[in-house]
This record gives C-alpha cells, structure tokens and sequence, in this order.
C-alpha cells in the first residue's frame, strides 16, 4: 500500500485513481454480467426458469439492477461514459428478454432455438384469401346496376312454396313445376303446417317479395343462390348463382327492358357480344324472351358449355299482370320487365371456364387463378 506525506496534495488525484479502478470494474462486470446472462439463457428448459431468470438479473433487486444502482457512487466524468454502456447493455438484454417472452407466449415449445432469435428474419408469409370468381363477376354485375339506380337486396335461400312458385303463377299442379327439379324440405315446428319450404329453384322468388316490401316504382336487383336436383354435368350443377332483376313503373315496355340489357352486356364484356332475343315461356312474364350471347368459349363454333354455339344467359321479359297483382299493385296501372341472369354462365363465359362443377369443386388449383 502506498504512504502518502502529504495527504491534502493527494487527495484529488488518489480519489480519481480510485475512481478509475471503480469505472474499469464496472465495466469489465457490466459485460461479465452480460455474458453470464446470455449464458444461462441458453441453459433454459422451461418457461418458468426463464421468469425466474429475468428475476435474478434485471427484477428490483436483480443483481443487473444493483450493479447499475453503484452507478451514482462514481465521478462526475465516469458516470456518464459508464451510464451510457449500461444502459446499451440493459436495452439490449431486454430486447432478449422481450423476444423470447414474445416466443413463450406464442406458445413456442422448442425454447432452445428460439434463443438466437432474430427479429429481422422473414417470418412464413400467411396466405390471405381472395374472392371467388361468382363474387367478383356479381360485384361487377352489382356496380353496373347502382349506376343505373337498381337497389340490391338479399333474399332467403330456404324459401316457401308460395314465393317460389304460387306468386309466380307456377301452382301446384301447373305443368310449369316440372321445369325446375326442387329439393322440398321437411318443415319443423318453426314453421307454420301449411307452409312447405323448398331451397329456392330461381332468384324469381324475390319478385313478390320486393314488389310487397317497397311497391313501385321499383328498380331491384337480387343476387344469389339457387338450388335445383340436376343431374350434374359441364353446364349444370346442383347448386349455382342468378341475379334476377325486376324494373316496375307506369309504361314500361319491352324497349326498358332490351335498353337496360344492352348496357349491361356491353358493361360486362367491354367489347362487342352477339346477341339473339328468342321467345320463351316462363309463366311469370308474358311476352317471356330468352336472350342468349354467341358463346365466348368456343367463339360461336359449339362445345360442351353451349352445345350450339349459342349460352341462354339472361331469361327476362315483362312481368306477368298476376305477379304485379300478386305483390299488391293495380296491372292495369303498373307494368313492368324481370330478367334473371345466369351469373355462374356468366362467370364461365368471362374466364372461359369450361365446366361449371370447378366452381364449387373447392380445388385450391382452380380458386387461386382468380
Ligand atoms: N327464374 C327463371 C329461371 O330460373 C328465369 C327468369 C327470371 C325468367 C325472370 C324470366 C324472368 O328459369
């Protein structure tokens, strides 16, 4: 030990070689500490141990935290400089500590190797979904008839007979009943007895359903599902989508009704479709049309989707007097048109798809080329 005469001329430079000797400790046990900590993080087996750890080293009375608390003891120069690398130290084993706390939490079982994590590695990309092609197309179909001031309303897929067929004039024992093959659904208690539900055959079940709730004048179209026991093929499925549309006002004609379709097609496809109007029967319209455009997979030329070279795409004509009577109104004042698009023939023909069952297949190979 060294002897100093002269203490008073001493005391500075004594007080700063002490200091120094201090400062250089704290350092070297600033790192060791460090060191030792990320040691015995490696060492960790189970979550518990790794509370406890962060307990021992940076919990109140850590021995990281009393090592920094000796911090104050230092001179003025020191303590800054040793702050300063004790703070970085701390952030850093935080940062340690926040990251696997973030992995126990997520539930990761394997803590060993989630040690060295590394924030900036990519994580697995999540695979995010995207609409169905039915639902791109009715989004388009709905976007061209709000521009034209059509409403768009929802309907019951689990329907009654009576909106189904008898408001369209299809009674029980009408002939037309044998044109949609329908799955009749026991009723429960729920129900009222008379009421016997099918899984609606066409969209058209909504017509008296609208024509009731809102009256006229009336513009309104009704996107959705529809249900029929086919036996399936390229063009038929047990299941597929309509948008029906129904236009009711004094002195609508036939003209409203080829006007509306013309701009629809010419939305839809954005170039030239041939079209052919055809007469049809359908016992809610009269005149009934069947509008049909030259098949856009083939190019007119007949395949299995048109068979002819011609897609019956949109059934329309102008609604029938009882229909408009049925919904509460005065034919004689009201008329009206209705249509009722195909939109899964429609979806076909936009993507060229040539079998209709891909569409519900659930095939992740086909959804995700949309
Ligand atoms: N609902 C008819 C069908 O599915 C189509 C249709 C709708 C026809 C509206 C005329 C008017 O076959």
């Amino acid at each position: 030990m060294k002897v100093f005469n002269n203490l008073s001329n001493r005391i500075y430079p004594v007080r700063e070689s002490i200091n120094n000797n201090l400062s250089n400790g704290m350092k070297e046990e600033l790192k060791n500490i460090k060191e030792k900590i990320l040691a015995e993080i490696k060492k960790i087996n189970l979550p518990e141990e790794f509370y406890d750890l962060e307990k021992k080293y940076l919990g109140r009375k850590g021995e990281f935290t009393k090592l920094t608390k000796s911090i104050k003891d230092l001179t003025q120069e020191q303590k800054p400089i040793i702050g300063k690398l004790a703070n970085e130290i701390k952030i850093e084993l935080e940062e340690v500590f926040s990251n696997l706390k973030g992995n126990i939490e997520e539930g990761f079982d394997d803590l060993k190797n989630r040690i060295n994590f590394d924030a900036t590695i990519q994580s697995k990309k999540k695979e995010v979904g995207h609409l169905h092609p039915n639902t791109i197309i009715q989004n388009e179909v709905v976007d061209i008839f709000s521009s034209m001031g059509f409403m768009v309303l929802d309907g019951p897929e689990l329907e009654s007979e009576y909106y189904n067929f008898e408001t369209l004039n299809v009674l029980s024992t009408h002939p037309a009943r044998d044109m949609q093959d329908t799955y009749f659904i026991k009723t429960d208690k729920n129900f009222k007895k008379s009421e016997k539900l099918v899984l609606r055959t066409h969209t058209s079940a909504m017509q008296v359903r609208a024509i009731e709730e809102f009256g006229a004048p009336l513009r309104a179209i009704f996107p959705g599902k529809c249900f029929r026991n086919e036996a399936t093929d390229a063009s038929h499925d047990n299941t597929f989508y309509q948008l029906e549309g129904l236009m009711i006002d004094k002195n609508i004609s036939i003209s409203n009704l080829v006007a509306v379709m013309s701009t629809l097609l010419a939305e839809i496809f954005k170039k030239d479709v041939k079209t052919r109007l055809r007469p049809g029967y359908f016992p809610f319209v009269e005149p009934g049309f069947e509008l049909d455009i030259n098949c856009l997979i083939c190019g007119g030329k007949g395949c299995s989707v048109c068979g002819d070279g011609w897609v019956e795409l949109i059934p329309c004509g102008l609604v029938h007097p009882q229909v408009i009577k049925n919904g509460g109104l005065d034919p004689q004042e009201y008329s009206g048109f209705a249509f009722g698009m195909g939109l899964t023939r429609l979806v076909m023909m936009r993507y060229g798809i040539n079998d209709i069952r891909l569409l519900q297949s659930g095939d992740l190979r086909f959804t995700k080329q949309f």
